[in-house]
């Protein structure tokens, strides 16, 4: 039977904060509202709208993706996700956490035979144009993931691979290098792969990006690399059956997102640092904050109110940012909580050697492992912060595998959710995502957005 994960959140409290953190009776209070909130978040899993919900329970998508990921898709020693946003950060958590470290330096042996993974979720130039020219487009599978088939970035970056393959391979040869991940029926995606004969796999319509790491989006590449996808939805199964609770002191997403918003909303603490002691989960931290602050961040709420509401999540590594940030987090304004993510057992550890042991400012670590070390930082830095009132809490992985790593990544998703009530915002739409990619589309000269470059008639200040 896998383990659970633990969310420890005895420092986000009053009694163990020196007074500063959230008053017992105040998450008491919201234990109603929860049940609420809970019964909303129900009616809208049945109604379908929380498409994410579904993810861990679709066979059909795990079978078709595992029988192109064990067929066609041995046949490239390179994939490339060509993608952004929600459609790239979970990957590259999933890589980062579940993927050997340094696994495109491996050799073939080294990873097992899997491919090597590079995923884009950017433009620039200087980093796309030098990877394409070092990989062999007759060996490499380009996964270009787009839900709504349009966005500026992808597009590019799958305009200039296309281009690439039909140079290197014939006109029948280079289709067999795509595959699309995107909307089932929607979209220019959609239609260029019914025109070309590309392959396809859908994101389901009720799966917006940042909640689609489960759907094809995340899967595909994760099988293709070798990843237990199996385990990891049994994994994120299993937390959604924890979250089917409607007593908020049992359910783990339910207290994460209602100490954010207490913290938040009553305690003045609007930001939400994300910082795991282990540089396996530092991703995971990454795909959270775009979770967070793209379902949370809302100048509107639900009723159509002027709101501007939203925390904003912030990442952090543990322990490199103890000599960063950590500063700022102990002794600076308290306008923060810090969740630390951590393992029981780390998938590797690396002993110090004993030597000095004449001298006490070195002989202390002889002996002990560099996991311990990193985990007495991370013991450290929270009872620092807690015995100056800064509020913290752990959430502990039994381990790093896909069982451990599918409940967290289900756990925030939920919780998202949770939040997106409790603040009484839509957490499943963007409109302000929405409206940068239309002003880009203007500056790029896209027929019918020229209007919306015009931002007034005021005079500009620059200093050169
Ligand atoms: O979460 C979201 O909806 C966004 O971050 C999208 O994932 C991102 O904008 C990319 O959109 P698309 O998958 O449509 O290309």
């Amino acid at each position: 039977m896998p383990e659970t994960i633990r969310l420890d959140y005895t420092r986000m409290l009053a009694n163990a904060t020196g007074g500063r953190g959230i008053a017992p009776d105040r998450l008491d209070a919201l234990r109603d509202r929860f049940r609420d909130v809970h019964a909303d978040t129900e009616r809208r899993r049945t109604s379908g709208e929380l498409g994410f919900l579904a993810l861990p329970y679709e066979r059909e998508t795990v079978e078709h993706i595992r029988s192109f990921a064990d067929g066609l898709g041995q046949a490239y020693d390179t994939i490339v996700v060509l993608g952004i946003g929600g459609s790239a950060l979970g990957t590259i958590a999933l890589q980062n956490a579940l993927l050997k470290p340094f696994w495109n330096e491996l050799d073939d042996e080294g990873r097992d035979y899997f491919p090597r993974l590079y995923v884009l979720d950017n433009v620039d130039p200087s980093t796309i144009g030098p990877l394409l020219d070092r990989l062999d487009p007759r060996t490499t599978l380009y996964n270009v993931i787009s839900k709504s088939g349009a966005t500026a970035e992808t597009m590019a970056q799958f305009m200039i691979v296309r281009e690439r393959l039909r140079a290197a391979l014939d006109d029948d040869h280079y289709r067999s290098h795509l595959i699309f991940t995107t909307d089932p029926e929607k979209g220019v995606l959609r239609r260029l792969a019914a025109e070309e004969e590309i392959a396809t796999l859908p994101v389901p319509p009720n799966v917006g990006g940042r909640f689609s790491v489960l759907s094809a989006v995340g899967l595909l590449p994760a099988a293709l690399a070798g990843i237990d996808i199996e385990a990891l939805l049994a994994g994120a199964a299993a937390m959604d059956e924890r979250c089917r609770t409607d007593d908020l002191g049992a359910n783990p997403a339910g207290i994460f997102a209602a100490l954010q918003y207490l913290a938040d909303t009553e305690y003045h603490a609007p930001i939400h640092v994300m910082m795991p002691y282990t540089d396996r989960l530092y991703s995971v931290a990454d795909w959270f904050r775009q979770l967070w602050a793209e379902s949370l961040g809302k100048q509107h709420d639900r009723d159509g109110a002027e709101v501007f509401r939203g925390p904003t999540p912030v990442k952090a590594l543990g322990a490199t940012d103890q000599h960063s940030q950590v500063q700022l987090y102990i002794e600076g304004p308290f306008d923060k909580t810090i969740t630390f993510l951590t393992a029981r057992e780390l998938p590797i550890d690396v002993a110090i050697p004993q030597v000095y042991e004449g001298i006490d400012e070195l002989a202390y670590l002889g002996g002990r492992t560099l996991g311990e070390l990193l985990d007495a930082e991370r013991q450290a830095t929270s009872a620092a912060l807690a015995s100056r009132g800064r509020m913290n809490m752990t959430i502990e992985l039994p381990r790093i595998d896909a069982h451990a790593v599918g409940q967290l990544l289900m756990m925030l998703q939920i919780a998202t959710v949770y939040a997106g009530a409790l603040y009484g915002v839509n957490p499943l739409d963007q409109p302000g995502v929405e409206l940068g990619k239309q002003l880009t589309y203007a500056l790029m000269g896209r027929p019918g957005y020229d209007a919306r470059l015009d931002d007034g008639d005021h005079a500009t200040h620059v200093i050169e």
